[in-house]
């Protein structure tokens, strides 16, 4: 019998084949039979510094000496603590607490909780969640319903809750999005949730700081919590920390996970403003925030992440960033026969012509050119990006792109 693993995002009907891994350093990916690939789209946008960075992995093989886990309902333990620590002293001033969960996914589904139980907690109940159009905020049933509607949830559609989407700020097309962002937030919204500067699985679709700060500035205007949804756009992939901060834009709350942990373990963390705290504060029980899961805070995933800070506090990490976005910039505008060709930061994407749609065979055709040649890409339809870890070197970069060129080309 094949293997019993169902795996996500995959037609195992199609019978493609799906390569075995045995280890994994830099920006390298080793299999089984040894064979390498250059891990060109970072294991799904996790692996920010490469794989089995010496300090992360030291830090996970010490914690896991010490206390591998813990219930985080009223006990605590030194690693989380130093992390939210950590992560006060780096992120804005105003995201005053933290709190954990596992995945991006579920750290949507705690701000979008958040964000209800801020106004539940006003006595003021708001119900209603406005989105961009295009999003993409994860697979679990909130997650869903606020991001893209499309053959991802078309079985699921009856379970998702109805959102206010306003279009996305394509170039010269801004006005309608803020005039549709105004009539939302005058509606009485909950709250604004979008991915700031690139929107990943919509497509890799970028807008400009400027029109980040006007969303910010309508929603404060209308008392609308702001949901930044960094999941993807953190811990230095649009050439900043944040891609909040090129904008001067502080939410409300915040969604960070993927880097978070250097991409070693999974680990979330929905950090929020001391006055969505306050909504839930109280000598009542009733009014607690009502979240959590097992591994919520897991001392090992804690231990990654305080690794993962202790390296953005001691090494060049926003130069290596910014020499990653350059090359990335001069190799992305140096391809023939593509269309739009982008970059926000270190992420790199062009469109292909002839190609429609995320179903579109032309992805699976270059994903397997690429295997082929040992270089991990998944395009996104008609859009192929690269997102390397930032220590990927210039033969490796150089042998991403020539596969991309043949795939073009071809
Ligand atoms: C912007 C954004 N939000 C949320 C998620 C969901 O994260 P996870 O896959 O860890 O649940 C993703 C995943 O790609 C994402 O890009």
């Amino acid at each position: 019998m094949s293997s019993p693993v169902w795996h996500p995002f995959t037609q195992h009907g199609l019978g493609e084949p799906i390569p075995l891994i045995a280890r994994a350093e830099g920006a390298f990916l080793y299999g089984a039979d040894g064979g390498r690939t250059i891990d060109a789209i970072s294991s799904w946008w996790v692996t920010t510094h490469g794989h089995c960075h010496p300090r992360i992995m030291a830090a996970i093989a010490e914690q896991a000496q010490k206390l591998d886990q813990l219930i985080f309902a009223g006990w605590t333990h030194e690693p989380a603590e130093t992390l939210a620590a950590g992560l006060r002293a780096i992120m804005p001033e105003a995201l005053t607490r933290v709190f954990f969960s596992d995945s991006g996914s579920t750290s949507v589904e705690v701000a979008l909780k958040m964000a209800l139980g801020f106004w539940a907690g006003r006595n003021e109940p708001r119900h209603r969640i406005v989105v961009m159009e295009h999003s993409y905020h994860g697979d679990t049933i909130g997650a869903m319903s606020v991001g893209a509607r499309g053959v991802f949830n078309r079985a699921y559609e009856p379970l998702l809750f109805d959102v206010e989407t306003v279009p996305f700020p394509a170039a010269g097309a801004e006005q309608a999005a803020f005039d549709a962002l105004d009539r939302a937030c005058r509606a009485d919204a909950a709250a604004f949730i979008v991915e700031p500067l690139v929107l990943g699985a919509g497509g890799m679709l970028m807008y400009p700081p400027a029109v980040l700060a006007e969303m910010r500035a309508i929603c404060a205007r209308h008392g609308v919590l702001f949901i930044a949804d960094e999941v993807m756009t953190a811990w230095g992939r649009t050439g900043t920390l944040l891609a909040c901060e090129q904008a001067g834009v502080v939410p409300d709350i915040l969604c960070l996970s993927k880097g978070l942990t250097g991409g070693a373990l999974p680990l979330a963390v929905t950090m929020a403003s001391e006055p969505v705290f306050a909504a839930h504060y109280s000598d009542d029980r009733a009014r607690m925030f009502f979240h959590s899961s097992s591994y919520t805070a897991n001392p090992i995933a804690c231990a990654a992440a305080n690794a993962n800070l202790a390296i953005w506090r001691e090494e060049p990490v926003p130069e290596r960033i910014a020499a990653l976005a350059a090359r990335q910039a001069a190799r992305i505008s140096g391809l023939a026969g593509v269309g739009n060709a982008r970059t926000c930061g270190t992420i790199a994407a062009c469109d292909l012509a002839g190609a429609e749609g995320y179903l579109s065979d032309v992805a699976p055709r270059l994903m397997a050119l690429a295997r082929e040649a040992g270089v991990l890409l998944r395009p996104l339809g008609d859009t192929v990006y690269v997102m390397p870890p930032y220590c990927i070197d210039e033969p490796a970069l150089d042998a991403v792109y020539a596969v991309i060129a043949e795939a073009v080309g071809g």
